[in-house]
């Protein structure tokens, strides 16, 4: 696999070195758009204009298109004049200053230069041309001409890539694009998932590039910057007191290189002592190349984190609000034989008393992997299996792959087929490959109307068997294709309207969720929220349900870097992610297991899977020891789903991430910078997962020297700014609440969270330095779209403040009947002890509340209270 990897990068880097442009000419026509003419290197014969659009759009975001005037196959109309010109926003804060000879933009804040463009002269732009001789090949290169020169060779090469027995003949010749970018005063950088590596992105200079390549990589490495199943062409730069973002919109193949030069600190002898010393800046260039496609690039200039989710969020769409029941644990098995073992697993966790609310039937599930059907014996009656779950209010989610095994007795293959619906090879018939049913036709899902016509064979009536119950994984989609070129679709296969897969590739599976979630919001009359989770993604895939990172190991290097993996997805947009319980591959031993249901627990996404020929591992299969550690973790989760849905709905509007690395919480302290074995959820809670063997005592960085944290399980507190030695057993989960949050919970855990829609809640006060607290609740019927369409929605602050604990409604506009009360309120950092407690109802009604006070935590604890959640109350501390 790795040598794969290495002749492609090194193709695209080679392409794009061969095709190196300098700018001409320049011109300024309206106050936004030059023109920049270019010419290769040695040649002055022919002369390609191009075209950089500038403009400032809404939010502090700036975009910068890159074109060709006249390309063959698209254009973008302007004229101007020489010039260079200045964009300023309306505050006079931000300017983008744009030079065209040469050509440079930067971008200043308070005159201060944030960020460069190409001031390292790395604009390339090869454009696209007609075929000429060389092209007399077609399709498999069979006929290459045997007495070309070697000129005509090595330009041969750049037409033809050959990858094996595959020869994958560029229409257009080649066509990379390429960028770079200087980052002044920033040396941290994160983003462009998806890779198995550190959360700070690494400098490159001496390695590989990052690689945004869609690939089905099986038990990927750790700590490589290898393409694995989804690419977010985006990432963060970040310092003390600015957070930037560059989104580098293009779906083909991308490099991305990253190079930091550090502060350095030197004398200039012949000035006077008191100027003597000065201070170069750090900086960091990235080097951004695709394979095809348009520069098209859009920078945030934040100034916070806050600001830099919002403004990404504003271009590509927030995290879809996802339905309560898939906050839940997820049971999934490749395979779960039939529907006997369904049941059986499913009757497990009830005898074991352990919540869980889906249970995922793999591609075995089907008639000979012809999704949209069911195996006639294994799962005879459907239905009946999913009124079991039904009745025990849980779900079903079974897998839908992309490729439609060829069989023209397949309803969907033959409809596919007649209606022209599938990828295309290079000389116009139906593209073909192999996958999981064998010969395999691939959906072109970047056809509106193959989604439309994809989204209706969800409809009840047409998904034979299916029921509202039923939700959908998307896998393969990367598109995985069996002995394709790194296991993937030949990049000269074409799709809808002419386009070469190698322009879309890392979108593809991106449309493949889009298109199912569509179909899930079809089938319920636009009512309810669809479930959708899928292996490749893009930027955006956001809006359409879940991801995970695919098929990791049951090693301890795999649960610690689930956490990075998972911080970078978060910052890029994509909250609702998560890794495979367990690992997918191998057997874990059973100290491994718990201590990844434990993370795992505390992550958005929370799924144990295993991949066919691995030892059965549902959590009461390791004695009861185990059990029992699994049953703990689940149910710290299940006591914690107000908060995380809660959270889910703050990501839903305002594009804060779930799942939260220090630094976006703390972006003023640098130590938190280069932090990734521990992490926020939400702005509250601090994890730090155990992810080594046999630990006895873990280092536990609390940051803020302003702030106090409360170890959630001992109420022990501690002032931030410090790391503690935190002793631990096989049950600990470190998990730290910050002092001056309210974390809402439910007090009694059910079957799944169908069971505890009426369950009480408590409230967890952790009391900051100042003695107060805010937090937030939201809550709905959890699966329809009622709150957006009826405003059908309750959301409260808790305030605690001057010994008062106060429940308000945070915004009018919403409603929802509720019969549930909170019932225990439990104070960290009490450091009195109260002598009386009072309930003050908003009818003016005030009563005593029994309570107990702890001296050697500081804990008050209210029980057995009764306080309407959606009413305003008051409890009185004195
Ligand atoms: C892929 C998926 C894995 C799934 C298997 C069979 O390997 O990543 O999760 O179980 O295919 O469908």
């Amino acid at each position: 696999m790795s040598s794969a990897i290495t002749r492609s990068t090194a193709a695209l880097q080679r392409s794009c070195r061969q095709a190196h442009l300098v700018a001409i000419k320049a011109c300024q026509s309206s106050s936004e758009e030059l023109y920049i003419g270019t010419r290769p290197l040695e040649a002055d014969v022919c002369e390609i204009p191009l075209v950089a659009e500038v403009s400032g759009i809404e939010k502090d975001i700036f975009r910068l298109k890159i074109n060709e005037e006249t390309p063959l196959k698209t254009r973008l109309v302007c004229s101007g004049d020489t010039g260079s010109l200045i964009l300023t926003d309306r505050k006079g804060d931000l300017k983008c200053r744009i030079s065209a000879n040469p050509f440079k933009i930067d971008l200043l804040s308070k005159n201060e230069a944030m960020i460069s463009i190409n001031s390292l002269g790395k604009l390339y732009f090869e454009h696209l041309q007609v075929p000429h001789k060389h092209r007399a090949t077609k399709g498999n290169g069979q006929n290459t001409p045997a007495d070309t020169s070697q000129e005509d060779q090595e330009d041969l090469g750049l037409w033809e890539e050959k990858y094996g027995k595959f020869v994958d003949v560029k229409a257009n010749g080649p066509s990379s694009v390429g960028l770079d970018f200087s980052l002044h005063g920033f040396e941290h950088l994160y983003g462009i998932p998806q890779h198995a590596e550190s959360h700070q992105l690494k400098n490159t200079k001496d390695g590989d590039a990052y690689r945004l390549y869609n690939l089905d990589v099986y038990g990927y490495q750790v700590y490589d910057k290898m393409g694995i199943y989804g690419s977010v062409p985006y990432l963060l730069a970040h310092k003390q007191g600015r957070t930037v973002g560059i989104f580098w919109l293009n779906a083909s193949e991308t490099l991305v290189e990253i190079n930091t030069e550090p502060a350095v600190e030197y004398t200039l002898t012949q000035m006077g002592p008191a100027a003597a010393k000065q201070k170069a800046r750090c900086r960091t260039d990235v080097h951004w190349m695709s394979e095809s496609g348009i520069i098209d690039v859009f920078l945030l200039t934040g100034p916070t984190p806050a600001d830099v989710f919002k403004q990404y969020s504003y271009i590509t769409g927030t995290q879809a609000m996802p339905p309560l029941f898939s906050l839940g644990y997820h049971q999934c098995r490749w395979n779960y034989e039939d529907e006997q073992d369904v049941k059986a697993v499913d009757a497990g966790f009830d005898e074991h008393d352990i919540p869980y609310d889906v249970m995922w039937l793999d591609i075995e599930h089907t008639e000979d992997k012809k999704y949209f059907t069911w195996d006639k014996k294994r799962f005879a009656n459907p239905k009946r299996m999913q009124e079991l779950l039904r009745s025990k209010k849980r779900k079903l989610v079974v897998i839908s792959d992309p490729h439609i095994k060829v069989d023209p007795e397949y309803t969907i293959y033959a409809q596919a087929k007649e209606q022209g619906f599938f990828v295309k090879n290079p000389e116009g018939g139906d593209f073909e490959g192999i996958c999981w049913p064998g010969l395999s036709s691939y959906l072109d899902f970047t056809n509106p109307k193959v989604r439309e016509w994809y989204s209706s064979l969800f409809a009840f009536p047409v998904y034979q068997g299916s029921t509202d119950i039923l939700f959908i994984w998307n896998d393969m989609n990367e598109p995985s294709v069996f002995r394709g070129p790194e296991l993937t679709m030949q990049k000269n296969a074409v799709h809808y309207g002419n386009w070469e897969h190698r322009e879309l590739h890392n979108i593809y599976g991106f449309y493949q969720q889009m298109a199912t979630a569509e179909g899930l919001i079809q089938r319920s009359k636009g009512k309810e929220r669809p479930f959708v989770l899928s292996r490749s993604f893009f930027a955006g895939s956001q809006k359409y349900g879940a991801v995970w990172t695919g098929d990791n190991t049951a090693e301890w290097s795999y649960l610690k870097i689930s956490i990075p993996m998972l911080l970078t997805l978060s910052v890029s947009g994509i909250s609702f992610c998560g890794a495979d319980v367990g690992g997918f591959i191998g057997n874990p031993e059973e100290e491994l297991l718990v201590r990844w249901y434990q993370a795992a627990a505390y992550q958005p996404f929370f799924r144990g899977h295993a991949t066919m020929n691995t030892k059965r591992r549902e959590p009461w299969l390791f004695g009861e020891e185990y059990t029992q550690l699994i049953r703990e973790a689940i149910r710290e989760r299940y006591t914690l789903l107000p908060y995380l849905y809660s959270l889910f709905y703050q990501v839903h509007v305002s594009s804060q991430p779930v799942m939260r690395p220090l630094w976006v919480e703390f972006p003023d302290d640098l130590e938190t910078f280069s932090v990734e074995d521990e992490y926020m959820l939400g702005s509250a809670l601090l994890v730090h997962p155990v992810t080594e063997p046999q630990t006895a005592s873990t280092d536990v960085f609390l940051p803020g020297p302003n702030e106090v944290w409360y170890n959630s399980k001992t109420f022990a507190y501690w002032k931030g700014g410090c790391t503690v030695k935190i002793p631990v057993t096989l049950d600990t989960i470190p998990v730290f609440q910050r002092g001056g949050s309210v974390v809402p919970i439910k007090t009694a855990v059910g079957k799944s969270t169908g069971w505890m829609a009426d369950s009480p809640y408590g409230l967890r006060v952790a009391l900051s330095t100042q003695g107060s607290a805010v937090g937030e609740l939201y809550l709905d019927d959890g699966h329809s779209f009622q709150y957006l369409h009826q405003d059908q929605f309750l959301h409260r602050k808790f305030l605690f403040c001057s010994s008062v604990l106060t429940n308000r409604c945070a915004n009018e506009k919403g409603h929802y009947p509720t019969k549930c009360v909170v019932e225990q309120i439990l104070v960290l950092g009490l450091r009195k002890k109260p002598s009386s407690v009072t309930t003050h109802s908003s009818d003016g009604k005030v009563q005593p509340a029994a309570f107990t006070y702890c001296a050697k935590t500081s804990t008050l604890s209210l029980e057995k209270l009764s306080l309407s959640i959606g009413d305003d109350w008051e409890v009185h501390v004195s």
